[in-house]
Order: C-alpha cells, then sequence, then structure tokens
C-alpha cells in the first residue's frame, strides 16, 4: 500500500536530491546477500528507502554502494529506474560516502536528503518535516530521538535549542555521553551549502572516519542555522541483524494493518495476517485469521479471503472468494466473483468471472472461461519436466472431478469432461469428452469369491 503523502505546496517547487547509504558491510546479518537486500513487508530494505525518500519529493535518487556491489545497483534501479549508482571504494565513513555522489550535490538540489539504506522506517512525513526545516532557512536539520539505550549513538549537544555538535560515542566526554537525545543518522542539508560542509569534514577522530554527523558543527561556528526534529526511536531502527530485521518487519506489518483497516477492510485477527508494502485492497473486503499476502496483491471490492490462504502476484477481483487453504502463486487472476476453494493452487492462470474452483485442484499455466465448473481434483498438467504447456478452458464448461487436463490442450466453450478423465487432445464446444476405462461388471462374482475364500462356516 502506496502512502499518500501530500505535498505541502512550499516544497513543491523546490528540487530534492536523496543520496542513500548503501555501502554497509552487514557481516552481522551472516549473509551471502548484502544486508539492504534483505526484505521486510515483501520489499528489500533499500527499497522502502527509495520508495518513502520519492514519496516525499526526492525527484534526484542517488544510491551510494560499495565496491563490486553491482546487484544492489541493480535492485536500486528496479525500484527507482532514474537513479544514480555511485561507488564508495573505501569504507572510510559516512560523510565520505556522501562524497562518493560528489556529481550529483555538484548538479544543485535545493534540498538534500541522507537516509541510509538499513534504516526503513522513517515515513514519508518525516522527510516531508525534514525539507520544511530546510525551507525555513536551516543548513542543516537531524533528526533526534530520546534512546532508552543511548550507546552507540552520536549524541546531540545543544546550548538552548541550538544544535552546537554530535558527538560519537567514542569521541564523547562523559558529560556528552549522559545526554540522551541521540541522532538518528538520517538529516537533510540546504543545497547551497551541503558540499561546503562535507569538503571541511576531516577524519581526527578516534574512529578515523569522516563522520557526516561533523557537518552539524561545521555549519553552527559558520553562523548557519541548524535544527534538530524529534522523532519516536522505533522510526530510527536500523537493522544490523536478523533479530533487528524481525523487529522492522513487526513495525512495519503493525503500521499496514492498521492502515489497511483504516481504509475500510476487515481483518478478523489483524495481527495474525500478514501483508506487503504493496497490498491494495478495496472496500469492504474481508480477509479472515492466518492469510499471507506477499508482493503484488490486489483485492477487489468485497471479496472475501477465507483463512490460512497464501497469496502472492495475484489479483483476486470483486466479490471473488478464496480459500481457506488456497494458494494463489504469480499470475493468478480471478474474475469478478469467482470462487477458490480449499486446497485449490493457481499460478499463471486467468479464471473467468464466476468460474468455481472450489476443491483440491491445480490451474496453472491455463486460462478458464467465465462460469465454467472445475469439479474436485481436477489437475492442469502443465510440465513434462522440461517445459510448460498451456490449457485453455472455455466458458461455461464442466470438468468433472478428478481430471487429468494434458496439455497443449484446448476445451471449448460449454463442453463436458467425464469424471476421472484424462484429457489429451482438444474437445470441441459443447462436447462431452471421456477418458477412462469402461467400467466392467460382473454379476454375482463377489458372492462366489466370498463363497471360495471367505471363512469357514461352522455347525
Ligand atoms: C551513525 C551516526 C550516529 C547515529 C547513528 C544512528 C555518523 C558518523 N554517525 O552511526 O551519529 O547515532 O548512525 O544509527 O554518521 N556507510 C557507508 N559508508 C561508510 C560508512 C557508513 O555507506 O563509509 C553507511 C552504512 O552502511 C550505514 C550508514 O552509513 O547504512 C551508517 O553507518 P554506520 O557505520 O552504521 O554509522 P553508526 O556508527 O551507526
Ligand atoms: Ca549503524
Amino acid at each position: 500500500m502506496v502512502t499518500q503523502v501530500s505535498h505541502p505546496g512550499a516544497l513543491v517547487a523546490r528540487r530534492c536530491l536523496a543520496v542513500v547509504l548503501a555501502a554497509g558491510e552487514g557481516t552481522r546479518m551472516r549473509s551471502q546477500r548484502p544486508k539492504v537486500l534483505h526484505e521486510v513487508a515483501g520489499r528489500a530494505l533499500l527499497a522502502h528507502v527509495l520508495t518513502t525518500t520519492t514519496e516525499a519529493g526526492a525527484g534526484e535518487i542517488a544510491v551510494v554502494v560499495g565496491p563490486d556491489r553491482d546487484d544492489v545497483g541493480a535492485a536500486a534501479r528496479k525500484v527507482a529506474p532514474a537513479a544514480q549508482i555511485y561507488v564508495q571504494r573505501e569504507r572510510l565513513g559516512t560523510a565520505h560516502a556522501v562524497l562518493a555522489a560528489r556529481e550529483a550535490l555538484m548538479r544543485g538540489a535545493d534540498d538534500v536528503i541522507v537516509a541510509f539504506g538499513d534504516t526503513p522506517l522513517v515515513r514519508p512525513e518525516t522527510f516531508l518535516r525534514l525539507r520544511e526545516a530546510l525551507a525555513g532557512g536551516a543548513a542543516v536539520v537531524v533528526l533526534g530521538f530520546e534512546a532508552r539505550d543511548p550507546k552507540g549513538y552520536g549524541r546531540l549537544v545543544r546550548d538552548g535549542e541550538t544544535l552546537v555538535a554530535i558527538r560519537e560515542e567514542k569521541d564523547a566526554s562523559e558529560v556528552e555521553r549522559a545526554i540522551t537525545l541521540c541522532n538518528g543518522g538520517v538529516m537533510a542539508l540546504a543545497g547551497t551549502t551541503a558540499l561546503a560542509l562535507l569538503e571541511q569534514v576531516s577524519n581526527a577522530n578516534a574512529k578515523g572516519e569522516y563522520y557526516l554527523t561533523d557537518v552539524a558543527e561545521i555549519a553552527h561556528r559558520r553562523g548557519l542555522e541548524t535544527a534538530v526534529l524529534t522523532v519516536s526511536e522505533e522510526e530510527i531502527q536500523g537493522v544490523n541483524d536478523r533479530a533487528q530485521l524481525a523487529a522492522a518487519e513487526a513495525v512495519l506489518q503493525r503500521r499496514l494493518r492498521a492502515a489497511v483497516l483504516a481504509a475500510g477492510v476487515t481483518l478478523v485477527a489483524p495481527d495474525t495476517v500478514f501483508l506487503s508494502a504493496d497490498t491494495a485492497f478495496g472496500t469492504d473486503v474481508v480477509v479472515e485469521p492466518n492469510v499471507v499476502f506477499g508482493p503484488g496483491v490486489s483485492v477487489g471490492d468485497r471479496a472475501v479471503i477465507h483463512a490460512f490462504s497464501h497469496l502472492e502476484g495475484a489479483r483476486v477481483g470483486e466479490g471473488a472468494t478464496v480459500g481457506p487453504f488456497a494458494r494463489l502463486r504469480p499470475g493468478a487472476d480471478l474474475g469478478a466473483s469467482a470462487r477458490v476453494g480449499n486446497f485449490v493452487e493457481i499460478k499463471a492462470a486467468a479464471i473467468g468471472a464466476g468460474a468455481k474452483i472450489n476443491h483440491l485442484t491445480y490451474i496453472g499455466d491455463a486460462s478458464v472461461g467465465a462460469g465454467t465448473n472445475i469439479g474436485a481434483g481436477t489437475i492442469t498438467c502443465n510440465y513434462d519436466g522440461f517445459r510448460k504447456y498451456r490449457t485453455t478452458i472455455g466458458a461455461n464448461a464442466f470438468i468433472g472431478s478428478n481430471s487429468s487436463l494434458v496439455a497443449p490442450v484446448t476445451i471449448a466453450d460449454g463442453a463436458y469432461i467425464g469424471s476421472g478423465s484424462v484429457i489429451t487432445s482438444d474437445v470441441p464446444a459443447d462436447a462431452l469428452a471421456i477418458g477412462r476405462g469402461r467400467q466392467v461388471v460382473k454379476e454375482g462374482w463377489a458372492a462366489l469369491f466370498r463363497e471360495k475364500f471367505g471363512p469357514k462356516k461352522h455347525d
């Protein structure tokens, strides 16, 4: 679900560049995959940041990746096709990382947002508030939060309400360490002075790094305005390990469920429903307990998703019903009022309006016409071990239970298939096809059999 953010009038005319730092090592993830490509709510961490900064009006996006990280750049481009990818060759600190995108900074945006690719919970509204502070005349605006445990965070050193400096944990004095107002990491810089401030940053500190945070003190010394915006600690939570990944997932799920409820969807047991950031619902949809929505699902008005169903890359038409225990895989497209029942799997198949597929069935690489009834236990045999083939079923057809439809095959409008058939050749409209052994009845056979082999009678 895309959050709707209203762009305050004053910001519309301002050019905004988002510099997204994604050169993290992520060793604590214990993963082959770069940290920023791990997913929450069906979307990579980096993709969340690209989406939210775009929603906050960033017309230009620069993504800073580590060396040999073409995969991260490619993933960024998928979400934000116009994103510029810059490589930070050595990991020399956050200011150094921002300067890897020097070329983008030199193009002269009004607002520069610096966001971290591993910090996916910052809301678009928050980025907009940062930009508003820039529009109000600030040169550096940082996100502050009251930390339960400030250890490891930069401390916001203030004089009254003025931000004087940000002191990293390792460089902080005893007095500074006692400060609980911490730096969320994300910040915004006025485009007119951003480059000049960044170029003044040195690495004369405990870690020998070029700290982005130093721009606050440099700006203050130059008499430029600095500001702090406070947010909840939850919003600036970064992801460094799998436990934090799960924590971020929990926050996003809570937000998505709340948004869906507010938009007029019934979730019978919200805590048991898992959504993706892009799950789209019409009105008066009912979702029963224990349903999982993977990425790319849309559900039309008045549809009902029964318990224990799993949907991914699927469209559910108006008034359709799904489940319980149904699986819709990518390319499943259910027409209005279609019914997909228990233990049914649908993949890459368009199901016509009002069609019924109620029990124990696999429909893959197929199309099913409107009003067709698919009996229990029907299987489209779409795969020969090497290639996939299509099954085409017309409108108002009737497929008898426990039939195997061996693709490629076409069953035209209004045709009937006898139960238990194996259908290997096309069936014309309004015909009956039966493909099974003929039944044989032998009168009296069972009685004779029992006579011969049954238990001996006692007198
Ligand atoms: C940073 C802030 C700290 C703040 C904290 C919030 C600095 C110097 N410190 O500290 O004040 O409280 O975030 O979480 O900014 N990165 C690069 N290239 C680099 C270094 C970092 O791309 O050379 C990226 C990382 O991948 C990460 C982000 O920048 O996404 C932050 O870097 P990290 O080293 O985690 O900074 P912290 O020490 O957590
Ligand atoms: Ca960090």
